[in-house]
């Protein structure tokens, strides 16, 4: 096969999303398919590991007999099969790393361990021109980190969050102001009828020395519990709760507006000062999907003559062509992994250059 119609099957099962993708080398996307479990874990307003695991299990094998049907392709058409073999709930990881090794074993295929973050960081190229280095600003459910990506096993870590994730902080907002999970969206719907000034919340570490590229959401939290105290108490009648959930939604978004674009711009004079010749900024992960902090990104990254780049929405939230991508990245620079590969609940980014 051509090195650029080389074909994977990604599968991506570290969270609560059962997802398949068909991606050619060539960045065709022949099939992409997501099923959400969001049904299941919103009772719980969020997700429950157990619950998560034997959801894959049970979706899986007709998620992916579906794509090949969709892209008229059989497992025999494929030059490799990648699965996110971690960071993530270790259940739902095994499920999707077991099921690509038994596919690369029974077809002799080429089998590709992804991290999930590094699939996150690199999926901007499957749909645009980046070339290494580039610098990426990372933010899901699960993590918030500002990094380097030099190749497709090089990343430079410059900072992380101290404790929760933004994602993490979105759902958290929601559900102490009962709005559907996840919460991302639901925040950022509801902060487009409120107002950003209404409540001054803090904006952690900006102002601190010696951390110019940590990020802390806890106390943002704590701040948002606090205002929504009267309102879990049932102290506010109901046309005043519809228009404070929106002022709430709306200042809390805006302080994690100036929280991430600040961390970039001290990333960006960083990079200047350093001489890295870093091609792009891109912002990658579930909350990238969120089209306010995109706007106010890419006009900090614009201000410093730094090209902006994220992938669209749906690429954004988990999905498995972001798997596949990885996985014709890692093709393309011969790393295959061993069926070996133990999948790891823990893989923080700056291990993969020291794996191989
Ligand atoms: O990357 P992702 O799908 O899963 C993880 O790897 O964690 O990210 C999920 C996170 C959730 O916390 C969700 O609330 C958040 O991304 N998210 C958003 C938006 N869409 C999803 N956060 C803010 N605004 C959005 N529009
Ligand atoms: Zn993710």
């Amino acid at each position: 096969m051509g090195q650029d119609l080389r074909l994977v099957l990604g599968i991506e099962t570290s969270c609560d999303e059962t997802a398949v993708a068909l991606v050619r080398a060539d960045r065709t996307i022949l099939s992409h398919h997501v099923y959400s479990q969001m049904k299941s874990h919103e009772v719980y307003g969020g997700v429950v590991p157990e619950v998560a695991a034997r959801g894959h299990l049970a979706v899986l094998p007709a998620l992916i007999q579906e794509a090949l049907k969709e892209a008229k392709v059989s497992l025999s058409d494929l030059d490799g099969v990648a699965a996110t073999c971690g960071p993530g709930l270790i259940g739902g990881v095994l499920v999707g790393a077991m099921m690509a090794k038994t596919i690369a074993a029974v077809h002799d295929l080429p089998f590709l361990a992804v991290n999930h973050l590094a699939a996150h960081a690199l999926t901007v190229r499957l749909s645009y021109d980046v070339p290494y280095p580039f610098l990426v600003l990372l933010v899901s459910g699960g993590h918030c980190q500002i990094l380097i990506v030099r190749s497709p096993s090089s990343f430079q870590l410059l900072g992380s969050t101290l404790d929760d994730a933004v994602g993490e902080s979105f759902d958290k907002t929601a559900k102490l102001l009962g709005l559907s999970y996840p919460g991302g969206p639901a925040v950022e719907a509801k902060a487009k009828k409120g107002n950003p000034k209404a409540f001054s919340f803090p904006r952690p570490l900006m102002h601190q020395k010696g951390k110019p590229f940590s990020f802390s959401f806890s106390g943002l939290k704590t701040a948002v519990r606090t205002v929504s105290q009267a309102q879990l108490a049932g102290q506010v009648d109901p046309v005043t709760q519809a228009s404070r959930t929106a002022d709430i939604c709306a200042s809390f978004q805006e302080a994690v507006k100036d929280v991430l674009v600040s961390r970039c711009a001290n990333a960006f004079v960083f990079c200047a000062e350093n001489k890295i010749p870093i091609t792009h900024f891109v912002v990658a992960g579930g909350v990238a999907a969120n089209a306010f902090l995109r706007s106010h990104l890419k006009k900090q990254a614009e201000s410093y003559q730094i090209p902006f780049v994220a992938p669209a929405p749906n690429l954004c939230t988990d999905n498995g062509a972001m798997v596949a991508w990885a996985g014709v990245e890692k093709l393309q620079s011969g790393l295959i992994d061993s069926l070996e590969f133990v999948p790891r609940p823990r893989w923080p980014l700056e291990e993969l250059s020291t794996m191989i």
